[in-house]
């Protein structure tokens, strides 16, 4: 999916329609040329880097249970709640955030 619009006053840009963001499921975005995928962990929607903090891999191929993401380069996992390391013990490693707000039925991320 690719973002259609310019950002609101608070400079988040539509992402994704809000039903098509779902648990357990990694959806790949682009914003402002950058990869980034959204999920939705306990009923919150997540917006992340899709390049993964250890050496860049592709996380929008990796996998996605319960609220852990494993990406597909070197099988690191992270917390989706949290964006830290939960495998292997690595704390400097962190998945990059993004703020997200949902409106109208609409997700919107800020890059
Ligand atoms: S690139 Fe993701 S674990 Fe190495």
């Amino acid at each position: 999916m690719q973002a259609q619009e310019l950002p609101d006053a608070d400079g988040f840009v539509a992402a994704a329609p809000a039903d098509a963001i779902r648990t357990d499921q990694i959806t790949a975005v682009e914003i402002a040329g950058r990869p980034l995928i959204l999920t939705r962990c306990q009923g919150r929607v997540y917006a992340f880097s899709a390049r993964c903090p250890h050496a860049a891999g592709d996380l929008s191929q990796g996998t996605l249970y319960r609220g852990r993401i494993d990406c597909p380069g070197h099988g690191y996992r992270f917390d989706v709640a949290t964006g830290r390391v939960l495998w292997p013990a690595d704390e400097i490693c962190r998945l990059k955030q993004y703020p997200v707000k949902e409106e109208d039925g609409v997700i919107k991320v800020k890059v």
